[in-house]
């Protein structure tokens, strides 16, 4: 896996930057009416014209049968585990869940992130279920250093997941990024302890772990990009893009919002 120089490192800085910076501008429309392409016109003007930057996710991909992914984020509402695809016929309304995931390329380089959104009022499982998925997140951050293992990330996700009774997908993963969006390694949010690749300061990857009220198995949707739940109950996702140091992990799209809420513990 590349070890980013430090000018490399400075790109990725800028480039996480951006892209939380749209996660914090379209926080304010997640509301009861609106519609998931509205969402995705909000993102791709900020990002093309405010950021001058490049949404990742716009004509990404299309190989094997699957076209290139048509919008410039991925909305993924309730019981849609990722790749959701935003579009006019999707009208959010209260009580819904959404994560909104967003990749910039600035310079080159590419940040990755996403969130989840409440629309209105959330049920007491979808709150339940949001926020052990962000604090799975956060555990498996803490555990990055130099000399620590990818299995320890996937480790401490999966454990904290099925502690409180919800369960891992286990087909898309994180991944390492840089100039290129998905790279090697691919960073599992299940597995064990001290197994798997060591870390090495100056690896830049995401941790992004989808978690099922449910079951943890998934169906693709005929658009071949749409993920769902195939028991149709909730699931959630948080994202961040980071960079291993020689004592930790520097989050790369960190949001202001965040400086005060990284250690709660939704734990029964
Ligand atoms: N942003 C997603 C990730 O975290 C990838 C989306 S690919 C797309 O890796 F084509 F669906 F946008
Ligand atoms: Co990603
Ligand atoms: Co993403």
């Amino acid at each position: 896996m590349t070890i980013l120089t430090e000018s490399e490192i400075e790109k990725m800085r800028v480039a996480g930057r951006l892209a939380a910076s749209v996660l914090e501008m379209i926080g304010e429309y997640v509301q009861p009416g609106t519609s998931t392409e509205d969402l995705d016109q909000r993102c791709h003007e900020f990002i093309t014209n405010d950021l001058a930057s490049i949404p990742a996710p716009l004509n990404y991909g299309g190989k094997n049968g699957q076209p290139p992914f048509p919008k410039s984020i991925c909305t993924s509402v309730n019981h849609v585990v990722c790749h959701g695809i935003p579009s006019d016929s999707k009208v959010l309304k209260s009580g819904d869940i959404v994560n909104i995931d967003v990749t910039v390329i600035k310079d080159g380089f590419h940040g990755d992130t996403s969130k989840m959104f409440f629309v209105g009022k959330p049920t007491v499982l979808a709150k339940r279920l949001v926020q052990v998925t962000q604090d799975c997140m956060y555990r498996g951050i803490e555990t990055v250093r130099d000399g620590s293992t990818l299995g320890d990330i996937g480790y401490a996700i999966q454990e904290y997941a099925e502690r409180n009774r919800f369960s891992v997908v286990r087909e898309f993963c994180g991944h390492g990024i840089g100039r290129i969006f998905h790279d090697d390694p691919q960073v599992l949010h299940y597995g064990y302890k001290n197994t798997g690749q060591r870390l090495t300061a100056g690896m830049a990857f995401t941790i992004e772990p989808m978690i099922n009220a449910g079951r943890r198995q998934i169906r693709l949707l005929p658009d071949q990009w749409t993920v769902v739940t195939k028991d149709h109950k909730l699931s959630a996702q948080w994202e961040h893009t980071i960079l291993v140091t020689e004592t930790g992990a520097e989050i790369l799209t960190l949001r202001d919002e965040e400086q005060r809420t990284r250690f709660t513990d939704a734990s029964a």
